[in-house]
Order: C-alpha cells, then sequence, then structure tokens
C-alpha cells in the first residue's frame, strides 16, 4: 500500500522497493492513454520518494503488459492527430526516457503475458526477471505492422540479431526461460518464485552505494553509443562527477576501510556504508564544533579591542 493513488497503476510500498504494477487486468495491462499518462506522473513521485531504493515494474493478474491497448491507443485516436500526439508523448516518456534515466536501480519482473509495446519498458529497466510460465511476443507482424515505438530499436539493441530478427519476423511467443536464453532478461524463475527473487535482487543492489551504482549504470548505458576516445574523456568526467556528489564519500572511505582498517576486500564484497556514513556525520560534527570554537575566540578578540 502507498501513499499514491492512480486509476489504472498501483504502487507498493515496502523493504525500501517502490512497486509500480499496472493494474488493468481484465484487459491484461493494455497502455491506455490514461495509464500512460498515469505511469509517467508516478515515475516522477517515485525518483523523488526517500522511501523507494529501487523500483520494480510489474503487472496485475495474468500480464506483464499486453502491450498498446489497441483499442484505446490505438482506434479512438486515429482520427485525431492531437490526443494521438499527447498519448504517444507520455507513452514514450514514462516507458523509455523516465525509466532509462530513473535515479535508482530498476527491475522488470515479467509475471506473464508481455508482448508489442511492452517490450520498450522491458528494455529500459536495468534488469529484467521473468516467471518461467511468462509468454513474451513481438506480436505486431500477427496484425500486419511493424514493432513501431522504438520496439524494434530496443530488440536490435538487446538481442542478437538474429533473434531479434527471427522473433520479429515469425511473431513467435517464447517463454521465461527462451527470454533467458538469448538475454532478453537476466534469469528466469519460477512463477512463485518471482517476487522473491527480485527483493532477492532489490536488497543486494540496495548494499551499495546508491551513488556509485547511479553513476555506473549512467555510464554503461551511455558508452555503449561511443568510440574509444570518446568514451575515456566522458568516463574521465563522469568519475569526477560521481566522486564531487558522493554524500558518503564511499570513494575515499572504501580505500581506508580496506588498507588502513582492513575490514573488507573489495574483489569480494562490498564496504561497510553504515560506518562510512557515521564517519562522514561525525567529522563533519567535529568540523562543527571546531567552526563554533573558532567563532567564538574572534568574538572574544574583537570584544577585547572594544
Ligand atoms: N489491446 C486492447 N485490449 C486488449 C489487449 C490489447 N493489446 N490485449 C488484451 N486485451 C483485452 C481483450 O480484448 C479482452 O477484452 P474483453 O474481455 O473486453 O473482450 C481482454 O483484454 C482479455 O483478453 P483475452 O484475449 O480474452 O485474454 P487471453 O488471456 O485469452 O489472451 C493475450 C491474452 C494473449 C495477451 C491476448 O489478449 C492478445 O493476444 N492480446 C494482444 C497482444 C498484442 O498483440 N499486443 C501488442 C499490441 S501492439 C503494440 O503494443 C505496439
Amino acid at each position: 500500500m502507498s501513499e499514491y493513488k492512480f486509476n489504472n497503476i498501483k504502487i507498493e510500498k515496502g523493504q525500501g522497493i517502490g512497486w509500480l504494477i499496472l493494474n488493468r487486468p481484465e484487459k491484461r495491462n493494455a497502455m491506455s492513454p490514461e495509464l500512460h499518462m498515469e505511469c509517467a506522473d508516478a515515475l516522477d513521485l517515485l525518483a523523488d520518494d526517500d522511501d523507494v531504493k529501487v523500483l520494480v515494474l510489474t503487472g496485475s493478474g495474468k500480464a506483464f503488459s499486453a502491450g498498446q491497448d489497441l483499442a484505446l491507443y490505438f482506434r479512438a485516436n486515429q482520427d485525431n492527430p492531437k490526443t494521438r500526439a499527447k498519448a504517444r508523448a507520455a507513452s514514450s516518456s514514462w516507458r523509455w526516457h523516465k525509466l532509462v534515466n530513473f535515479p535508482k536501480p530498476t527491475i522488470a519482473a515479467v509475471n506473464g503475458f508481455c508482448f508489442g509495446g511492452a517490450f520498450t519498458q522491458l528494455c529500459a529497466c536495468d534488469f529484467a526477471i521473468a516467471a518461467n510460465n511468462a509468454t513474451f511476443g513481438l506480436s505486431e507482424v500477427n496484425w500486419g505492422i511493424i514493432p513501431g515505438g522504438i520496439v524494434s530499436w530496443n530488440v536490435a539493441d538487446v538481442l542478437s540479431y538474429r533473434d531479434a530478427l527471427y522473433y520479429a519476423v515469425t511473431g513467435d511467443p517464447f517463454d521465461g526461460r527462451t527470454a533467458e536464453k538469448i538475454r532478453l532478461v537476466n534469469y528466469s524463475v519460477p512463477a512463485n518464485k518471482l517476487r522473491s527473487e527480485t527483493v532477492k535482487l532489490a536488497k543486494k543492489l540496495m548494499t551499495k552505494s546508491p551513488n556509485a551504482m547511479r553513476y555506473t549504470k549512467e555510464a554503461i548505458r551511455s558508452v555503449r553509443r561511443m568510440n574509444e576516445p570518446e568514451a575515456a574523456d566522458y568516463l574521465n568526467a563522469k568519475s569526477v562527477a560521481c566522486k564531487a556528489t558522493d554524500p558518503i564519500p564511499g570513494r575515499d572511505e572504501g580505500i581506508r576501510q580496506f588498507l588502513d582498517e582492513k575490514s573488507y576486500r573489495p574483489g569480494l564484497g562490498q564496504l561497510d556504508l553504515k560506518k562510512a556514513a557515521a564517519r562522514v556525520k561525525s567529522a563533519s560534527g567535529q568540523k562543527t564544533s571546531a567552526g563554533k570554537k573558532a567563532a567564538a575566540k574572534k568574538a572574544k578578540k574583537t570584544a577585547r579591542k572594544r
């Protein structure tokens, strides 16, 4: 449960996870214009919500999402360019831009049918876990269109050329295990383990420095479109930005805990973030009290002069 209320989606929060659940089970979570607009708003709220450390995108009932709503997204708007443009903008805004740029890690938990346009939000998420019995399909060809929006680009990006072409041209459905085999998802699990495995991954992500994780995912995504000199230059600047914006700061503290304290091995595990945060807090407290002392001394001096 959460404080956020929508008509076509549900938000649940707990254990640091924000669950964005497409909630039109009777329509297999097909995406209507209103659903797109709600998802765009929900992502803004969840990005700002300090209780949410990891975002999970999933669906209620039998489907992750059956793609665009053929009645409400396509047919209802076909003679109205203005509403069509508005729906298209909301659709691409949340399924791609807002998800790809989401400041926290994102996991797609594919619980059932995942068709057509739903591949975009699947590919936009940082990680994907499928139920073994989920059904995926690039079904566009089955009704005479191409995988539009940016679906063709998504599958050409994530899958091998052979697999992208095969599934887009045949429209053959495939299950979670095949999705794992062709690397559309990280892994596939029995349906009754989907939630617990998703929580397990989310919890693992929560042990990492949020700043380092955010910069890392942005870096990996961005360098794929760069040549080597561009990537080297970008990564150099990105590393400086990561250090400069880290409230912990993880880099110095990580080196200290390994070299001086010998309390962990970075090759085998994670620095102690709580300890790092406590040190930063006490160091800033010391600075504050040192600052106070200096100010008092100065005030005394000025008073004496008078
Ligand atoms: N758009 C609109 N309505 C849909 C969609 C959709 N994409 N998918 C399902 N629905 C509706 C059905 O019309 C039906 O509504 P009704 O109860 O009012 O008749 C309801 O959801 C249930 O659908 P069924 O077909 O009865 O459910 P079933 O579980 O047997 O099959 C399945 C589910 C396989 C997902 C099937 O509904 C289907 O093939 N849907 C279309 C999938 C598709 O091709 N999506 C790609 C769209 S194109 C794009 O995204 C760019």
